[in-house]
């Protein structure tokens, strides 16, 4: 198979965690979308810009200075590692990924991280938008219960505040907006595999994945 693999699906389901240890068991490159979206709209609140605002974000996505170094995440001089991990950060990450200027702004930075010797990329239309011509796609579900729960236990493991009601609540928002938006929705690509991991440690879904890579 060639060397990429897309890995799709809602919040909470352990996209993040599973595609970086798949990409550490294959010593590939791994980009997180996710952690784009959230830069960015990190940098759009810092610069003070509405986030309803399409072009103006745009073109902050067409000059993002950001660097991902040795498991950390940078924009420009700062190190936004974990400022982008609160929930606070996901919803502003949703609503700047809900125009379609700013995720075509963000294309070309993302194809050229499919590099020698390969690459796992997770996010929600890397199947379907990104890398459509990938020989292998992945989409990750779980029920709500368990991923608000996950999210929960990974805040609270980050030493990050967090309430099991609310994150309930914000991770169903944020996944109808990604759902419900008209360009790349949340959805999985005709030709992936469905993994439900409600039921699943980390480490059965990382064997499932690496089977099929290795088919
Ligand atoms: O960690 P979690 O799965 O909750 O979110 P994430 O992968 O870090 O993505 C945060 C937000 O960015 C999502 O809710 C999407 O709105 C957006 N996103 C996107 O639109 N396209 C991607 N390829 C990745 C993320």
């Amino acid at each position: 198979r060639a060397r990429l693999v897309t890995i799709d699906g809602p919040s909470g389901t352990g996209k993040g965690t599973l595609a970086e240890q798949l990409a550490e068991r294959l010593g590939w490159h791994c980009l997180d979308s996710g952690a784009l979206y959230r830069v960015l709209g990190l940098a759009a609140q810092r610069q003070g810009l509405a986030l309803t605002d399409a072009a103006a974000v745009a073109h902050l996505a067409g000059a993002l200075p950001v660097h991902f170094r040795a498991g950390r995440v940078w924009l420009a001089e700062d190190d936004v590692t974990e400022a982008i991990r609160t929930e606070q950060a996901g919803q502003a990450a949703s609503r700047v990924a809900a125009h379609p200027p700013v995720r075509a702004a963000l294309l070309d930075w993302q194809r050229a991280r499919a590099r020698p010797p390969g690459l796992v990329a997770d996010g929600r239309d890397m199947g379907t938008v990104v890398f459509p011509q990938a020989p292998l796609k992945i989409f990750l579900d779980a029920s709500a219960e368990v991923r608000a729960d996950r999210r929960y236990k990974q805040l609270k493991g980050k030493g990050m505040d967090a309430n099991l009601p609310d994150l309930v609540m914000e991770i169903a928002e944020r996944d109808a907006r990604d759902r419900s938006r008209p360009v790349a929705p949340l959805r999985a690509a005709e030709d992936a595999i469905l993994i439900d991991s409600s039921a699943m440690s980390i480490e059965e879904v990382l064997d499932r994945v690496l089977e099929e890579v290795r088919r």
